[in-house]
């Protein structure tokens, strides 16, 4: 079984955060901002959640796809900043679209959350339990940046990317993902969480905190292991891969990445300048950019592959 994408869609709010204007808030510049990481701007949400943004990015995915929401079996929304503890987001995206067949909830796996929401798809693909899926990939992480710190506040944004999908008789999707717990404080955020009954500790909103070069380290190890292998247990020569869609963190991880497969930066597209990191949402809105601008081809192979906090990664090769 394979997975065919019927449609993408994809949303990021209106107000423009540019560089300069986080040099007004602390001390950073364009030039840093832009050399280190690839980053011009970034959108930043004025109080829509991450459900808001799931749902405009679900609908224009349905909208190009021609599928009912009525169709969708499945929704997996891959989220770390849901709105609320519950329901879940995927639950509030089901009942704005009016999916009222579908099973929704979401994944908690930060960047890698779109490729874990996707291959848990498959799986049930795979399996013959569903067989259309609306899969999402989106996040708000303005609300758990701390803007007073500008080691982290620089890098991130806000958005939400979708695809409606399908199972179909074929070999073309293979998938492969992991986890590393061991090394979770690399990237972490308390929240709301540390409530205790018996002291009496009321819960604390924490800010993420993120060890930079550890993950970058990890990123530019991991990501190309991980796809290197995916693509020898699939039989598929790299070079036969059109687009390398990997999550966009910094554009010198995508780089790094590129010249540690030995590939042309060219075949890894790259959006990041205009959209920051945008956690879950930065592969399927390149996705989706990609597709609306008529990139891909019947027949491509694409590989889309995340990293993030956890750690977790993974990665994904479809044929268009
Ligand atoms: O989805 C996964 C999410 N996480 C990531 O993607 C993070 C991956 N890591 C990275 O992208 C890079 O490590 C960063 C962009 C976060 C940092 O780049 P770096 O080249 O590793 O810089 P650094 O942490 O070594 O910092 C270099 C200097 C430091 O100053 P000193 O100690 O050399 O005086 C920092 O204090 O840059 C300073 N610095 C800044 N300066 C201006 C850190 N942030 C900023 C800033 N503006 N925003």
């Amino acid at each position: 079984m394979t997975v065919k994408i019927l449609g993408t869609g994809s949303y990021v709010p209106d107000k423009v955060v540019t560089n300069e204007d986080l040099a007004q808030i602390v001390d950073t510049s364009d030039e840093w901002i832009s050399s280190r990481t690839g980053i011009k701007e970034r959108r930043i949400s004025e109080g829509e959640g991450t459900s808001q943004l799931a749902i405009k990015a679900a609908e224009a995915a349905l909208l190009q796809s021609g599928v009912r929401a009525e169709e969708i079996d499945i929704i997996i929304l891959g989220t770390s900043t849901p709105d609320k503890c519950f329901p879940n987001g995927a639950c509030e995206v089901q009942g704005a679209i009016g999916a009222v067949n579908a099973v929704a909830y979401d994944i908690s796996a930060a960047c890698s959350g779109f490729i874990y929401a996707l291959n848990t798809v498959y799986a049930f693909f795979e399996s013959g339990i569903y067989k259309k899926a609306l899969v999402i990939g989106c996040d708000v992480l303005s609300k758990l940046v701390d803007w007073e710190d500008r080691g982290t506040c620089v890098l991130f944004g806000d958005g939400a990317g979708a695809a409606v999908v399908e199972a179909e008789e074929g070999d073309g999707f293979h998938m492969l993902m992991g986890s590393d717990g061991k090394k979770s404080a690399a990237m972490e955020c308390i929240s709301r969480t540390c409530g205790n009954f018996i002291t009496g500790k009321r819960p604390e909103i924490g800010y993420m905190t993120m060890d930079g070069q550890e993950i970058f380290k990890f990123a530019v190890k991991k990501v190309p292991e991980c796809v290197e292998q995916l693509l020898q247990e699939s039989s598929v020569d790299k070079e036969d891969v059109q687009a390398f869609i990997l999550h966009q963190a910094n554009y010198r991880i995508v780089e790094s990445i590129a010249k540690r497969m030995k590939l042309p930066i060219e075949r890894f597209p790259m959006n990041i300048e205009k959209y920051g990191n945008t956690s879950g949402g930065t592969i399927p809105i390149l996705l989706d950019e990609l597709n609306r601008e008529g990139k891909f081809q019947k027949g491509d192979r694409i590989v889309l592959a995340g990293f993030g906090a956890g750690l977790t990664w993974g990665a994904a090769l479809l044929q268009w």
